[in-house]
Protein backbone atom coordinates (compact mmCIF):
# COMPACT_ATOMS: atom_id res chain seq x y z
CA UNK A 1 0.00 0.00 0.00
CA UNK A 2 1.28 3.35 -0.87
CA UNK A 3 2.29 5.08 2.50
CA UNK A 4 0.01 8.43 3.35
CA UNK A 5 1.61 12.01 3.46
CA UNK A 6 0.71 15.36 4.69
CA UNK A 7 1.20 17.39 1.61
CA UNK A 8 3.89 20.16 2.39
CA UNK A 9 5.31 20.41 -0.81
CA UNK A 10 4.49 22.30 -3.99
CA UNK A 11 4.25 19.61 -6.75
CA UNK A 12 4.90 18.93 -9.04
CA UNK A 13 7.77 21.14 -9.41
CA UNK A 14 8.69 23.00 -12.95
CA UNK A 15 11.22 21.74 -15.37
CA UNK A 16 13.28 24.52 -16.74
CA UNK A 17 14.93 24.45 -20.42
CA UNK A 18 18.98 25.85 -19.53
CA UNK A 19 21.49 27.33 -22.05
CA UNK A 20 24.75 27.10 -20.80
CA UNK A 21 28.01 27.58 -22.46
CA UNK A 22 26.75 26.58 -25.85
CA UNK A 23 24.84 23.42 -24.65
CA UNK A 24 21.08 22.83 -23.95
CA UNK A 25 19.74 20.96 -21.42
CA UNK A 26 16.61 20.40 -18.81
CA UNK A 27 16.53 21.17 -14.56
CA UNK A 28 14.04 19.97 -12.88
CA UNK A 29 13.21 22.41 -9.99
CA UNK A 30 12.71 20.74 -7.00
CA UNK A 31 14.37 23.91 -5.29
CA UNK A 32 10.88 24.93 -6.12
CA UNK A 33 9.48 21.91 -3.59
CA UNK A 34 8.76 25.86 -0.74
CA UNK A 35 10.44 28.63 0.32
CA UNK A 36 11.18 27.86 4.20
CA UNK A 37 10.68 24.28 3.42
CA UNK A 38 13.05 23.99 0.01
CA UNK A 39 14.32 21.16 -1.67
CA UNK A 40 14.06 17.49 -1.76
CA UNK A 41 13.84 17.29 1.85
CA UNK A 42 10.33 17.60 1.66
CA UNK A 43 9.31 15.39 -0.89
CA UNK A 44 10.58 12.38 2.63
CA UNK A 45 9.06 14.73 5.29
CA UNK A 46 5.77 14.90 3.40
CA UNK A 47 5.58 10.90 4.14
CA UNK A 48 7.69 10.66 7.20
CA UNK A 49 5.65 13.41 9.41
CA UNK A 50 2.86 11.38 8.28
CA UNK A 51 4.01 8.77 10.22
CA UNK A 52 5.47 10.74 12.73
CA UNK A 53 1.60 12.20 13.67
CA UNK A 54 0.06 8.68 13.43
CA UNK A 55 2.47 7.44 16.13
CA UNK A 56 1.77 10.10 18.20
CA UNK A 57 5.44 11.04 18.97
CA UNK A 58 6.29 13.84 21.49
CA UNK A 59 9.54 14.15 20.37
CA UNK A 60 11.48 14.03 16.67
CA UNK A 61 15.28 13.56 16.91
CA UNK A 62 17.29 13.95 13.91
CA UNK A 63 21.27 14.60 12.84
CA UNK A 64 23.20 16.20 10.11
CA UNK A 65 25.97 18.63 9.97
CA UNK A 66 25.26 22.14 11.29
CA UNK A 67 24.19 23.49 7.60
CA UNK A 68 22.44 20.10 6.94
CA UNK A 69 19.38 21.32 4.99
CA UNK A 70 17.54 18.18 6.42
CA UNK A 71 17.57 19.29 9.53
CA UNK A 72 16.45 22.69 9.06
CA UNK A 73 13.74 21.26 6.85
CA UNK A 74 12.84 19.02 9.86
CA UNK A 75 12.68 21.64 11.83
CA UNK A 76 10.58 23.98 9.77
CA UNK A 77 8.23 21.02 8.40
CA UNK A 78 7.53 19.82 11.88
CA UNK A 79 5.60 22.93 13.31
CA UNK A 80 3.29 21.90 11.27
CA UNK A 81 2.17 18.73 13.34
CA UNK A 82 3.43 20.52 16.67
CA UNK A 83 5.92 17.75 17.79
CA UNK A 84 9.09 19.14 19.50
CA UNK A 85 12.53 18.95 17.49
CA UNK A 86 15.64 18.53 19.04
CA UNK A 87 18.64 18.28 16.30
CA UNK A 88 22.09 16.47 16.75
CA UNK A 89 24.56 18.56 14.56
CA UNK A 90 28.03 17.95 13.56
CA UNK A 91 29.61 21.69 14.26
CA UNK A 92 29.97 24.37 16.72
CA UNK A 93 27.49 26.90 18.34
CA UNK A 94 27.92 30.29 17.65
CA UNK A 95 25.47 33.27 18.39
CA UNK A 96 26.13 34.63 14.98
CA UNK A 97 24.70 31.85 12.83
CA UNK A 98 24.12 31.51 9.37
CA UNK A 99 22.66 29.77 6.71
CA UNK A 100 20.40 26.66 7.71
CA UNK A 101 21.87 27.03 11.50
CA UNK A 102 20.23 30.54 11.60
CA UNK A 103 16.77 28.95 10.81
CA UNK A 104 17.08 26.18 13.04
CA UNK A 105 17.88 28.70 16.14
CA UNK A 106 14.59 31.40 15.07
CA UNK A 107 12.48 28.19 14.98
CA UNK A 108 14.05 27.23 18.75
CA UNK A 109 14.41 23.93 17.78
CA UNK A 110 17.04 22.52 20.61
CA UNK A 111 20.12 21.89 19.04
CA UNK A 112 23.14 19.57 20.62
CA UNK A 113 26.47 20.30 19.20
CA UNK A 114 29.33 17.49 17.92
CA UNK A 115 32.59 17.30 17.02
CA UNK A 116 33.75 15.30 13.89
CA UNK A 117 34.77 12.05 16.03
CA UNK A 118 31.96 11.97 18.13
CA UNK A 119 29.15 12.71 15.03
CA UNK A 120 30.88 8.97 14.49
CA UNK A 121 28.13 7.41 16.84
CA UNK A 122 25.41 9.71 16.11
CA UNK A 123 22.99 6.91 16.14
CA UNK A 124 23.66 5.44 19.24
CA UNK A 125 23.89 9.03 20.76
CA UNK A 126 20.31 9.55 19.45
CA UNK A 127 19.42 6.28 20.93
CA UNK A 128 21.01 6.64 24.15
CA UNK A 129 18.93 10.12 24.82
CA UNK A 130 15.61 9.19 24.02
CA UNK A 131 15.77 6.24 26.26
CA UNK A 132 16.33 9.34 28.81
CA UNK A 133 13.05 10.63 27.76
CA UNK A 134 10.92 7.69 26.79
CA UNK A 135 11.90 6.95 31.07
CA UNK A 136 9.70 10.27 31.67
CA UNK A 137 6.97 8.86 29.56
CA UNK A 138 7.51 10.48 26.30
CA UNK A 139 7.68 9.13 23.21
CA UNK A 140 10.68 9.65 20.32
CA UNK A 141 10.38 9.17 16.46
CA UNK A 142 14.51 9.18 15.17
CA UNK A 143 14.98 9.70 11.88
CA UNK A 144 18.39 9.13 10.46
CA UNK A 145 20.38 11.99 8.79
CA UNK A 146 18.76 13.05 5.19
CA UNK A 147 15.85 11.43 5.93
CA UNK A 148 16.73 8.41 4.14
CA UNK A 149 14.44 5.90 5.35
CA UNK A 150 12.52 2.92 3.39
CA UNK A 151 9.87 5.56 4.10
CA UNK A 152 11.38 8.68 2.91
CA UNK A 153 12.50 7.00 -0.87
CA UNK A 154 8.52 7.56 -0.99
CA UNK A 155 9.10 11.23 -1.93
CA UNK A 156 11.45 10.13 -4.74
CA UNK A 157 9.12 7.44 -6.27
CA UNK A 158 6.89 9.44 -6.36
CA UNK A 159 8.88 12.05 -8.22
CA UNK A 160 9.45 9.52 -10.82
CA UNK A 161 5.34 8.96 -11.18
CA UNK A 162 5.10 13.21 -11.06
CA UNK A 163 7.56 13.28 -13.81
CA UNK A 164 5.92 10.91 -16.31
CA UNK A 165 3.35 13.08 -16.29
CA UNK A 166 5.31 15.61 -17.47
CA UNK A 167 5.42 16.62 -21.67
CA UNK A 168 9.31 16.07 -20.95
CA UNK A 169 9.37 12.82 -19.92
CA UNK A 170 10.08 10.81 -22.86
CA UNK A 171 12.95 13.07 -23.59
CA UNK A 172 14.61 12.15 -20.24
CA UNK A 173 17.20 9.41 -20.69
CA UNK A 174 18.76 10.04 -17.36
CA UNK A 175 18.84 11.86 -14.16
CA UNK A 176 21.78 13.54 -12.06
CA UNK A 177 21.42 14.50 -8.23
CA UNK A 178 23.70 14.65 -5.44
CA UNK A 179 24.39 11.98 -3.40
CA UNK A 180 24.22 12.56 0.64
CA UNK A 181 22.66 9.85 2.31
CA UNK A 182 20.95 8.31 -0.31
CA UNK A 183 17.41 8.85 -0.30
CA UNK A 184 17.14 10.65 -3.29
CA UNK A 185 18.96 8.26 -5.84
CA UNK A 186 17.49 5.59 -4.26
CA UNK A 187 13.92 6.66 -4.46
CA UNK A 188 14.37 7.33 -8.06
CA UNK A 189 15.96 4.52 -9.07
CA UNK A 190 13.62 2.54 -7.15
CA UNK A 191 10.48 4.72 -8.73
CA UNK A 192 11.95 4.56 -12.20
CA UNK A 193 11.74 0.47 -11.68
CA UNK A 194 8.36 0.82 -10.77
CA UNK A 195 7.32 2.14 -14.14
CA UNK A 196 9.29 -0.40 -16.03
CA UNK A 197 11.54 2.95 -17.29
CA UNK A 198 14.73 2.20 -18.39
CA UNK A 199 15.95 5.94 -17.15
CA UNK A 200 19.73 5.86 -15.50
CA UNK A 201 20.23 7.30 -12.38
CA UNK A 202 23.67 9.21 -11.66
CA UNK A 203 24.31 10.01 -8.18
CA UNK A 204 27.46 12.47 -7.29
CA UNK A 205 28.82 11.30 -3.89
CA UNK A 206 29.52 14.30 -1.73
CA UNK A 207 30.15 12.82 1.02
CA UNK A 208 31.14 9.47 1.36
CA UNK A 209 33.25 7.09 -1.42
CA UNK A 210 31.36 5.76 -4.61
CA UNK A 211 30.99 1.83 -2.75
CA UNK A 212 29.90 2.90 0.18
CA UNK A 213 27.19 4.90 -1.75
CA UNK A 214 26.06 2.45 -3.75
CA UNK A 215 25.49 0.05 -0.61
CA UNK A 216 23.47 2.59 0.76
CA UNK A 217 21.49 3.08 -2.06
CA UNK A 218 21.24 -0.59 -2.80
CA UNK A 219 20.36 -1.02 1.23
CA UNK A 220 17.74 1.65 0.78
CA UNK A 221 15.86 -0.26 -1.90
CA UNK A 222 15.80 -3.73 -0.57
CA UNK A 223 14.50 -2.60 2.25
CA UNK A 224 12.11 -0.28 0.88
CA UNK A 225 11.16 -3.58 -1.51
CA UNK A 226 10.67 -5.54 1.74
CA UNK A 227 8.85 -2.96 3.65
CA UNK A 228 6.07 -2.58 0.91
CA UNK A 229 6.22 -5.80 -0.62
CA UNK A 230 6.87 -4.15 -3.68
CA UNK A 231 6.82 -6.54 -6.86
CA UNK A 232 9.62 -4.91 -8.76
CA UNK A 233 12.74 -5.84 -10.96
CA UNK A 234 14.92 -2.70 -9.92
CA UNK A 235 18.41 -3.35 -12.51
CA UNK A 236 20.89 -1.77 -9.91
CA UNK A 237 23.07 -1.53 -13.54
CA UNK A 238 20.68 1.56 -14.10
CA UNK A 239 22.38 3.23 -11.25
CA UNK A 240 26.28 5.19 -11.81
CA UNK A 241 28.09 6.79 -8.98
CA UNK A 242 30.12 9.67 -10.26
CA UNK A 243 33.05 9.77 -7.85
CA UNK A 244 35.58 12.05 -7.74
CA UNK A 245 33.91 15.36 -7.62
CA UNK A 246 33.99 16.29 -3.74
CA UNK A 247 37.76 15.43 -2.77
CA UNK A 248 38.08 18.72 -0.95
CA UNK A 249 35.76 17.41 1.98
CA UNK A 250 32.12 17.55 2.46
CA UNK A 251 32.22 21.41 4.08
CA UNK A 252 34.16 22.45 1.06
CA UNK A 253 34.23 23.53 -2.22
CA UNK A 254 36.83 24.47 -4.60
CA UNK A 255 37.09 27.58 -6.43
CA UNK A 256 37.20 25.43 -9.63
CA UNK A 257 33.73 25.15 -8.81
CA UNK A 258 32.45 27.72 -7.74
CA UNK A 259 33.66 29.79 -10.97
CA UNK A 260 31.03 27.90 -12.87
CA UNK A 261 28.69 28.08 -10.53
CA UNK A 262 28.24 31.80 -10.47
CA UNK A 263 29.00 31.68 -14.24
CA UNK A 264 26.05 29.37 -13.99
CA UNK A 265 23.95 32.32 -11.91
CA UNK A 266 25.07 35.05 -13.44
CA UNK A 267 24.17 33.66 -17.11
CA UNK A 268 20.43 31.93 -15.83
CA UNK A 269 20.06 32.86 -12.53
CA UNK A 270 20.27 29.91 -11.02
CA UNK A 271 21.86 29.51 -7.70
CA UNK A 272 23.65 26.23 -6.30
CA UNK A 273 24.78 25.46 -3.20
CA UNK A 274 28.28 25.08 -2.10
CA UNK A 275 27.73 21.12 -0.31
CA UNK A 276 25.19 18.94 -2.87
CA UNK A 277 23.84 20.88 -6.15
CA UNK A 278 27.21 23.14 -6.83
CA UNK A 279 29.30 20.12 -6.70
CA UNK A 280 26.62 17.50 -8.55
CA UNK A 281 26.45 20.41 -11.29
CA UNK A 282 29.82 20.13 -11.55
CA UNK A 283 30.35 16.71 -12.70
CA UNK A 284 27.26 17.40 -14.71
CA UNK A 285 28.92 20.04 -17.08
CA UNK A 286 31.98 17.91 -17.48
CA UNK A 287 30.11 14.48 -17.58
CA UNK A 288 27.12 15.55 -20.00
CA UNK A 289 27.88 19.16 -21.05
CA UNK A 290 30.96 20.43 -21.75
CA UNK A 291 31.66 20.61 -25.70
CA UNK A 292 27.93 18.64 -26.37
CA UNK A 293 24.72 20.85 -28.25
CA UNK A 294 22.76 19.39 -25.38
CA UNK A 295 22.22 16.78 -23.08
CA UNK A 296 19.34 14.14 -22.53
CA UNK A 297 20.11 13.99 -18.75
CA UNK A 298 18.22 15.82 -16.82
CA UNK A 299 20.05 18.30 -13.91
CA UNK A 300 18.15 17.79 -10.70
CA UNK A 301 18.26 21.12 -8.47
CA UNK A 302 17.87 19.71 -4.70
CA UNK A 303 17.42 23.19 -3.24
CA UNK A 304 20.93 23.97 -0.65
CA UNK A 305 20.08 27.22 -0.90
CA UNK A 306 20.92 28.59 2.67
CA UNK A 307 23.69 27.04 2.43
CA UNK A 308 24.99 29.47 0.20
CA UNK A 309 25.00 32.17 3.04
CA UNK A 310 27.82 30.42 5.08
CA UNK A 311 30.03 30.38 2.21
CA UNK A 312 28.95 34.10 0.93
CA UNK A 313 32.85 34.91 1.22
CA UNK A 314 33.88 32.17 -0.75
CA UNK A 315 31.05 32.62 -3.29
CA UNK A 316 32.51 36.96 -3.24
CA UNK A 317 35.52 35.56 -4.26
CA UNK A 318 35.61 33.95 -7.53
C1 LIG B 1 20.49 20.23 -1.20
C2 LIG B 1 20.70 18.76 -1.11
N1 LIG B 1 20.87 18.08 -2.24
C3 LIG B 1 21.07 16.75 -2.23
C4 LIG B 1 21.13 16.03 -1.05
C5 LIG B 1 21.36 14.57 -1.11
O1 LIG B 1 20.19 13.86 -0.96
P1 LIG B 1 20.18 12.45 -0.23
O2 LIG B 1 20.53 12.70 1.20
O3 LIG B 1 18.81 11.97 -0.40
O4 LIG B 1 21.21 11.60 -0.90
C6 LIG B 1 20.95 16.71 0.17
C7 LIG B 1 21.02 16.05 1.49
O5 LIG B 1 21.72 15.17 1.80
C8 LIG B 1 20.74 18.13 0.14
O6 LIG B 1 20.56 18.81 1.27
Amino acid sequence: MIPKKINIANLPTPIQRVEFRGSKFLIKRDDYTGTELSGNKIRKLDYILADVKKRKADYLFTSGGDQSNHARATAIAALQIGVKVKLFLWGRNTNNPDGNLFFNKLVGAEIKYFSKSEYENISSIMVDESKRLQKKGKKVYILPSGGSTPLGLWGYINFMNELKEQKEYSKVKGILSAYGSGGTAAGLLLGAALLKSKVKIYAVNVFDDDHFARETITQLVEDSVADYNLKVDVNYNNLIILDGYSKEGYKNIEKSKLKVIIELYKTTGILLDPTYTGKAFYAYYHEFLKGRKSSSIMFLHTGGLYGVFSKRKNYLEV
